[in-house]
């Protein structure tokens, strides 16, 4: 699967898949779309929301470069909260190529190694990656993900684009994201086309349109009663 390294407006990397003419994230900034869809629209929402939940189990479709990952493990350190952290992903990247990703420039040193820490532990098994993060990644197209034994607070629902992959934005898929969450969980994506979110609504999702990343006009935000 020929995949290489861009770089994005503010500076951070993204990949670029040839085969499906698709990047991992906005043109305008990896770093920045990633904090602004999932960690400022989804998990801080949930954390304001529920502060009383100190241990959050949050759910990503697609871990691609794991930039969300260590995203989330930045909040739980900054909030003194536990993350379990449980990731699925179906192709899973070349270590030489993760290692050329320049995303470890963009948090403070001492959070640094984590970005390889949580690209060097196996699959398939949890790790305590730091005193507040957890991490499970999974292998496995989230068409074959069997019944998990957890539930979740949040998920970030980050595959790729519906016109790529319209089968993951569809209501089985999405039914699947919906039995997953816990009440008050909350499913955040940067897209916005008008059949997925009829699709989170025929699931069950209460769905809400906010302003997109970067000048991008809408995200969704799904949530669960
Ligand atoms: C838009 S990229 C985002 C990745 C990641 N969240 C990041 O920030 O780098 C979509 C990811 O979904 C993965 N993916 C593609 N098909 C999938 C499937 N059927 N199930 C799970 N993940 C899939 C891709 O390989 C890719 O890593």
């Amino acid at each position: 699967m020929p995949i290489r390294l861009v770089t994005t407006e503010d500076g951070s990397h993204t990949l670029y898949a040839e085969h499906l003419n698709e990047t991992y994230h906005s043109l305008k900034g990896a770093y920045h779309e990633s904090l602004y869809v999932y960690i400022q629209k989804g998990l801080e929402v949930f954390h304001e929301e529920n502060p009383h939940t100190t241990i959050i189990h949050l759910f990503e479709v697609g871990f691609g470069t794991g930039l969300n990952a260590l995203l989330s493990l930045q909040f739980a350190e900054e909030h003194h909260l536990y993350i379990h952290y449980t990731s699925i992903e179906a192709y899973p990247l070349p270590a030489d190529l993760v290692a050329a990703i320049n995303y470890a420039q963009f948090f403070p040193a001492p959070l640094q190694p984590y970005w390889s820490a949580i690209h060097a532990c196996s699959w398939e098994e949890q790790h305590e990656i730091s005193p507040f993060f957890s991490l499970k990644k999974l292998a496995v197209k989230l068409e074959d993900l069997p019944v998990l034994p957890q539930e979740f607070h949040v998920i970030y629902f980050d595959a790729f684009a519906p016109n790529k992959q319209s089968e993951l934005w569809e209501v089985p898929q999405l039914q699947k994201c919906k039995n997953l969450l816990l009440p008050n969980g909350l499913l955040v994506t940067y897209c916005a086309k008008r059949q997925f979110k009829e699709d989170l609504k025929t699931v069950g999702f209460e769905v809400e349109k906010l302003a997109g990343a970067l000048g991008k006009k809408e995200m969704t935000r799904g949530r669960v009663k």
